[in-house]
Protein backbone atom coordinates (compact mmCIF):
# COMPACT_ATOMS: atom_id res chain seq x y z
CA UNK A 1 0.00 0.00 0.00
CA UNK A 2 1.09 3.44 -0.91
CA UNK A 3 2.40 5.86 2.16
CA UNK A 4 -0.70 7.38 3.46
CA UNK A 5 0.17 9.93 5.76
CA UNK A 6 -3.72 10.10 7.13
CA UNK A 7 -3.61 6.77 8.34
CA UNK A 8 0.02 7.23 10.01
CA UNK A 9 -1.08 10.49 12.13
CA UNK A 10 -3.76 8.21 13.16
CA UNK A 11 -1.84 5.38 14.53
CA UNK A 12 0.86 6.98 15.70
CA UNK A 13 -2.27 8.48 17.89
CA UNK A 14 -3.22 4.96 19.09
CA UNK A 15 -6.33 3.89 16.86
CA UNK A 16 -6.40 0.51 15.07
CA UNK A 17 -6.36 2.20 11.61
CA UNK A 18 -7.16 -0.72 9.86
CA UNK A 19 -10.02 -1.54 12.42
CA UNK A 20 -11.20 1.91 11.90
CA UNK A 21 -11.13 2.03 7.92
CA UNK A 22 -12.88 -1.64 8.29
CA UNK A 23 -15.79 -0.31 10.45
CA UNK A 24 -16.03 2.98 8.61
CA UNK A 25 -16.56 0.86 5.34
CA UNK A 26 -19.52 -1.14 7.19
CA UNK A 27 -20.94 2.05 7.91
CA UNK A 28 -20.96 3.30 4.61
CA UNK A 29 -22.40 -0.03 3.28
CA UNK A 30 -24.89 0.07 5.93
CA UNK A 31 -26.01 3.73 5.03
CA UNK A 32 -26.17 2.82 0.79
CA UNK A 33 -27.90 0.12 2.26
CA UNK A 34 -30.69 1.75 4.27
CA UNK A 35 -31.07 4.10 1.87
CA UNK A 36 -31.66 1.18 -1.02
CA UNK A 37 -34.26 -0.25 1.38
CA UNK A 38 -35.88 3.12 2.15
CA UNK A 39 -36.77 3.14 -1.26
CA UNK A 40 -38.51 0.32 -1.91
CA UNK A 41 -40.34 0.63 1.90
CA UNK A 42 -41.53 4.32 -0.06
CA UNK A 43 -43.21 2.72 -2.55
CA UNK A 44 -45.23 0.10 -0.41
CA UNK A 45 -46.15 2.95 2.17
CA UNK A 46 -50.38 3.35 1.39
CA UNK A 47 -53.36 5.03 3.29
CA UNK A 48 -53.03 7.75 6.03
CA UNK A 49 -50.77 6.30 8.66
CA UNK A 50 -48.31 4.95 5.35
CA UNK A 51 -48.66 8.59 3.80
CA UNK A 52 -47.28 10.05 7.03
CA UNK A 53 -44.48 7.28 7.92
CA UNK A 54 -42.85 7.75 4.28
CA UNK A 55 -42.30 11.39 5.07
CA UNK A 56 -40.66 10.45 8.06
CA UNK A 57 -38.80 7.56 5.67
CA UNK A 58 -38.01 10.09 3.17
CA UNK A 59 -35.98 12.36 5.44
CA UNK A 60 -34.11 9.65 6.88
CA UNK A 61 -33.42 8.28 3.41
CA UNK A 62 -31.87 11.52 2.19
CA UNK A 63 -30.05 11.48 5.68
CA UNK A 64 -28.59 8.51 5.56
CA UNK A 65 -27.51 9.26 1.55
CA UNK A 66 -25.77 11.84 3.25
CA UNK A 67 -24.24 9.97 5.29
CA UNK A 68 -23.02 7.38 3.08
CA UNK A 69 -21.52 10.63 1.00
CA UNK A 70 -19.58 11.89 3.70
CA UNK A 71 -17.94 8.47 5.01
CA UNK A 72 -16.15 7.98 1.59
CA UNK A 73 -13.51 10.54 1.64
CA UNK A 74 -12.36 9.61 5.15
CA UNK A 75 -12.75 5.91 3.96
CA UNK A 76 -10.39 7.02 1.26
CA UNK A 77 -7.89 9.47 3.38
CA UNK A 78 -7.27 6.99 5.61
CA UNK A 79 -6.27 4.46 2.68
CA UNK A 80 -9.28 2.04 2.84
CA UNK A 81 -11.59 1.81 -0.41
CA UNK A 82 -14.93 0.53 -0.96
CA UNK A 83 -15.48 -3.00 -2.18
CA UNK A 84 -16.03 -3.26 -5.89
CA UNK A 85 -18.95 -6.07 -5.35
CA UNK A 86 -20.11 -7.16 -2.26
CA UNK A 87 -22.75 -10.00 -0.97
CA UNK A 88 -24.87 -10.31 1.93
CA UNK A 89 -26.80 -8.39 4.09
CA UNK A 90 -26.70 -4.36 3.25
CA UNK A 91 -27.02 -3.04 6.73
CA UNK A 92 -29.32 -3.56 9.35
CA UNK A 93 -32.60 -2.56 7.57
CA UNK A 94 -32.17 -5.72 5.57
CA UNK A 95 -34.68 -7.22 8.17
CA UNK A 96 -37.41 -5.37 6.01
CA UNK A 97 -36.87 -8.64 3.49
CA UNK A 98 -38.47 -10.66 6.19
CA UNK A 99 -41.61 -9.04 6.33
CA UNK A 100 -44.43 -10.12 4.37
CA UNK A 101 -45.34 -8.61 1.40
CA UNK A 102 -48.79 -7.17 2.83
CA UNK A 103 -46.97 -5.51 6.16
CA UNK A 104 -48.55 -2.55 7.34
CA UNK A 105 -47.12 0.23 9.52
CA UNK A 106 -47.65 -1.61 12.83
CA UNK A 107 -44.87 -4.42 12.11
CA UNK A 108 -42.40 -1.99 10.00
CA UNK A 109 -41.95 0.68 12.44
CA UNK A 110 -40.03 -2.18 14.98
CA UNK A 111 -37.56 -2.67 11.99
CA UNK A 112 -36.50 0.89 11.41
CA UNK A 113 -36.46 1.34 14.87
CA UNK A 114 -34.34 -1.23 15.66
CA UNK A 115 -31.95 -0.23 12.41
CA UNK A 116 -31.49 3.40 13.78
CA UNK A 117 -31.16 2.23 17.46
CA UNK A 118 -28.05 -0.30 15.58
CA UNK A 119 -26.87 2.81 13.80
CA UNK A 120 -26.89 5.38 17.09
CA UNK A 121 -24.81 2.01 18.75
CA UNK A 122 -22.12 1.91 15.92
CA UNK A 123 -21.44 5.41 15.82
CA UNK A 124 -21.44 6.07 19.46
CA UNK A 125 -18.99 2.95 19.06
CA UNK A 126 -16.59 5.14 16.26
CA UNK A 127 -16.91 8.26 18.55
CA UNK A 128 -15.65 6.72 21.61
CA UNK A 129 -12.61 4.59 19.40
CA UNK A 130 -11.80 8.01 18.13
CA UNK A 131 -12.34 10.66 20.39
CA UNK A 132 -9.12 12.63 21.75
CA UNK A 133 -7.28 10.73 18.75
CA UNK A 134 -9.02 10.90 15.19
CA UNK A 135 -10.27 14.13 15.07
CA UNK A 136 -11.32 14.26 11.71
CA UNK A 137 -13.27 10.86 11.70
CA UNK A 138 -14.48 11.86 15.19
CA UNK A 139 -16.06 14.83 13.87
CA UNK A 140 -18.14 13.04 11.44
CA UNK A 141 -19.22 10.04 13.71
CA UNK A 142 -20.34 12.62 15.67
CA UNK A 143 -22.21 14.67 13.46
CA UNK A 144 -23.88 11.31 11.67
CA UNK A 145 -24.69 10.37 15.22
CA UNK A 146 -26.65 13.73 15.93
CA UNK A 147 -28.83 12.66 12.67
CA UNK A 148 -29.04 9.12 13.77
CA UNK A 149 -30.58 9.69 16.98
CA UNK A 150 -32.75 12.17 15.43
CA UNK A 151 -33.99 9.04 13.31
CA UNK A 152 -34.65 7.03 16.63
CA UNK A 153 -36.82 9.86 17.73
CA UNK A 154 -38.76 10.00 14.77
CA UNK A 155 -39.58 6.81 15.18
CA UNK A 156 -40.41 6.74 18.09
CA UNK A 157 -42.12 9.71 18.00
CA UNK A 158 -44.26 7.75 15.80
CA UNK A 159 -44.61 4.46 17.93
CA UNK A 160 -46.24 6.27 20.46
CA UNK A 161 -48.16 8.71 19.62
CA UNK A 162 -50.08 7.91 16.16
CA UNK A 163 -50.96 9.54 13.41
CA UNK A 164 -52.90 12.31 15.32
CA UNK A 165 -49.41 13.46 16.56
CA UNK A 166 -47.42 12.84 13.26
CA UNK A 167 -49.32 15.43 11.38
CA UNK A 168 -48.35 18.21 13.55
CA UNK A 169 -44.83 17.32 13.59
CA UNK A 170 -42.67 20.22 12.79
CA UNK A 171 -39.89 19.25 9.92
CA UNK A 172 -36.59 20.48 9.93
CA UNK A 173 -33.41 21.14 7.25
CA UNK A 174 -32.38 17.82 5.95
CA UNK A 175 -28.86 17.26 7.65
CA UNK A 176 -27.94 19.58 9.97
CA UNK A 177 -25.35 18.61 10.96
CA UNK A 178 -23.94 16.92 8.19
CA UNK A 179 -24.42 19.52 5.47
CA UNK A 180 -20.94 21.12 6.69
CA UNK A 181 -18.88 18.27 5.28
CA UNK A 182 -21.15 17.69 2.37
CA UNK A 183 -19.89 21.42 1.46
CA UNK A 184 -16.49 21.09 2.18
CA UNK A 185 -16.64 17.92 -0.41
CA UNK A 186 -18.03 20.09 -2.89
CA UNK A 187 -15.67 23.07 -2.28
CA UNK A 188 -12.82 20.36 -2.73
CA UNK A 189 -14.15 18.93 -5.78
CA UNK A 190 -14.33 22.29 -7.41
CA UNK A 191 -10.93 23.02 -6.57
CA UNK A 192 -9.28 20.41 -8.20
CA UNK A 193 -11.57 20.97 -11.45
CA UNK A 194 -10.90 24.45 -11.22
CA UNK A 195 -8.08 25.97 -14.22
CA UNK A 196 -4.34 27.03 -13.58
CA UNK A 197 -3.96 30.44 -13.48
FE1 LIG B 1 -27.46 7.06 8.59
Amino acid sequence: MARCVARELVERSGVDAERLVDLLVERALGEIGNYYYYTLLRMHLVGVEGDLLRRVVDDAREEDRNHFEVLIPRIYELGGRLPATFTGELGPLGGLRNLPAEADVPEILPVLLRSAEESVRAYTHLCGITSGKDHRTYNIALAILHEEIAHQVWFLEFLGRGVAEQQIRHPRAISPFVTQFLQSQRVSAFQSHSFPA
